[in-house]
């Protein structure tokens, strides 16, 4: 592709301009964004850049080695693995608003960053994947000092107490073009054409307190859905599913038991931008299938439902 060539060429010197001698830190989420970011960056400036993988304990099942393996095999890029997941649910417990969550999240992942900073003898840049779409919904909308949709991030609730500067290379993309510049810089289909994931992960798909016990189970009914939705062919045509958490239980019954569970909310939604977005109407059998093969297989789950709600009025994500 002729166009995204000549963007990575350009957004290749414009990163040696900015960056010149210094060093890099940039932080991977295991999502296309920050890795398409992560091997420009690379290309860029080589070894003045390391790649931090930061697990906050938010992370899908077997993420953390998933993303790991993909940088230090595919890649010969420097990365750092931190496991924080104790401090990042230890400041989280009991939290129940979802910018608050957004706010915490976002500055233990600075602290990370700093901290891994000064490990590499100061790194003065921070690099994020953020796009298009996430600069505009982080900009307030009615002008003036209003309400902020979300605070998007990527990273949080930057960049105020923050010693490092920016470097954001795909700020002027979206994620189509995003995903083509990826297959520009070689990286595998696979990972190019996975569905987005936020940087505050299941944090903010466990509506209210998280607990590691709704993580857990979160994770399981997870797995089980985008594995069906893999097996049924249907990957490629959503933009974005998974599953929440609901904070509330109901009656059920097994075998002769009554039993009192929680409930799994199922998303699924087509979308070019994410700006927009339109539910997926999966045939009625197919979720039918997958709730059976959740409520057998995952412990704690009872009842499982689907959301129907297209975008606006409701957002992609439940918080
Ligand atoms: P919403 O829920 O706002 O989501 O319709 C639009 C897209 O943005 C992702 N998203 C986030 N990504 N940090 C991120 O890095 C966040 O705090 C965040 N909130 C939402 C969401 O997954 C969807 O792709």
């Amino acid at each position: 592709d002729w166009t995204m060539r000549a963007f990575k060429e350009e957004a290749i010197e414009k990163i040696r301009a900015q960056v010149g001698k210094g060093k890099v830190i940039c932080g991977l989420s295991g999502g296309v964004d920050s890795a398409v970011a992560a091997v420009l960056i690379h290309e860029a400036i080589g070894d003045q850049l390391t790649c931090v993988f930061v697990d906050h304990g938010l992370l899908r099942l077997a993420e953390a080695q998933k993303v790991v393996a993909l940088f230090r095999d595919s890649y010969n890029i420097p990365l750092v693995h931190v496991d924080d997941s104790d401090v990042f649910l230890k400041a989280l417990d009991g939290v129940d608003d979802p910018e608050q969550k957004r706010k915490i999240i976002g500055k233990l992942f600075i602290d990370v960053f700093e901290k891994e900073a000064k490990k590499i003898g100061g790194a003065e840049f921070l690099a994020q994947g953020t796009l298009y779409p996430d600069v505009i919904e982080s900009v307030s909308f009615t002008g003036g000092p209003s309400v902020t949709i979300k605070s998007h991030h990527n990273v949080g609730g930057l960049p105020e107490r923050m010693n490092m500067k920016l470097v954001e290379p795909l700020r002027e993309l979206f994620k189509d073009e995003v995903r083509a510049l990826g297959r520009e810089l070689g990286l595998p289909e696979a990972f190019v054409g996975r569905h987005p994931f936020p940087g505050p992960g299941l944090a903010i798909r466990v509506p209210g307190a998280i607990t590691k016990e709704k993580l857990d189970i979160l994770r399981l009914a997870d797995e089980i859905y985008i594995e069906e939705i893999r097996r049924a062919g249907l990957y490629d045509d959503i933009w974005q599913a998974f599953a929440v958490l609901l904070p509330v239980k109901t009656v059920g019954v097994m075998g002769d038991f009554r039993t009192y569970d929680y409930v799994v909310g199922l998303r699924a939604v087509t979308s070019v931008d994410g700006m927009t977005a339109d539910f997926y109407p999966f045939d009625m059998r197919f979720l039918g299938n997958v709730a059976t093969r959740i409520i057998n297989e995952v412990k704690g789950v009872n009842r499982v439902v689907y959301d129907v709600t297209s975008k606006p009025p409701g957002t992609i994500e439940w918080e």
